[in-house]
């Protein structure tokens, strides 16, 4: 009886180990795991790394789930210091891109399925020139963000990091329709250096025609807060991006000149 007894616990108990060891594994694909575990740095820009994969395939969801009503993400919605978005926010339909670098982490590198088509077809006609373009990364949650953030402030204080980096909750990149983007030429880092090279001239002159723009412009921190980021793309479909490119405004501007007319 007291054998029975002692063999049952044993039982139990590897039961509760095996448990313990498969939820462990699979915490271990979190993505805020992986990518709070890289960093990448150079010139003026600072931005996330992660591990290298390789893939490039279009993937699903990995492991965050569409939030609440938040099906749709809206093509033209800002965000930045002065505009929060919530802190549940998760864009319902994210997919990956063709074109990402291996050397970030996958999980990193999703965009809602419109701007994730656009930028398939920006990428593949880039190639055709002779420019290898592709994402580092691009749809991060808020909880990513807020480890980002929270380690460019402990690295830099927060009024340097507040020129590079959105506070939690204010980082476009949680729409789903923001990203970063690098070439072999610049060694797939996130730098300032970017904007001069063939790569960053075609982004410039050939972006807004697959609807995306160079959100964080040069001459222009004084109205979108960030210092000038040659490989952040935002997706605001074709004819936005048409008018805020040729008129050179920023997103802020360009909402603004439609709110009055
Ligand atoms: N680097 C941009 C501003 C972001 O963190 O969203
Ligand atoms: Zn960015």
């Amino acid at each position: 009886m007291k054998d029975k007894k002692i063999a049952i616990i044993i039982i139990a108990v590897a039961v509760i180990l095996f448990a313990a060891a498969c939820i462990l594994t699979y915490n271990g694909k979190n993505p805020f795991a992986i990518a709070a575990s890289g960093s990448s740095v150079s010139g003026t820009a600072v931005e996330i790394g992660g591990n290298a994969d390789g893939s490039t395939q279009e993937e699903p969801l990995p492991t965050w789930k569409p939030s609440g009503p938040y099906t749709e993400t809206d093509e033209l919605m800002l965000v930045n210091k002065q505009h929060p978005i919530s802190k549940d926010f998760v864009p319902g339909d994210l997919v990956r891109p063709k074109y990402t670098a291996g050397n970030r982490s996958p999980d990193g590198q999703y965009l809602t399925r419109e701007a994730a088509d656009a930028f398939n077809k920006l990428a593949a006609d880039a190639l055709e020139e002779g420019h290898e373009i592709v994402i580092t990364t691009a749809y991060r949650s808020y909880s990513f963000q807020s480890i980002l953030y929270n380690g460019y402030v402990e690295k830099d204080g927060q009024a340097a990091a507040d020129k590079y980096s959105a506070q939690p909750g204010k980082s476009e990149h949680q729409t789903g329709l923001a990203a970063d983007v690098s070439s072999p030429s610049v060694n797939y880092e996130l730098t300032v250096a970017y904007g001069d090279t063939a790569e960053g001239k075609w982004l410039a002159e050939n972006s807004c025609k697959y609807g995306f723009i160079i959100r964080y412009p040069l001459g222009k921190e004084n109205i979108t807060g960030y210092t000038y980021e040659p490989w952040h793309l935002r997706y605001v479909g074709q004819k936005a991006a048409m008018e805020i490119g040729q008129a050179n405004l920023t997103l802020e501007e360009y909402l603004q000149n439609e709110s009055v007319q």
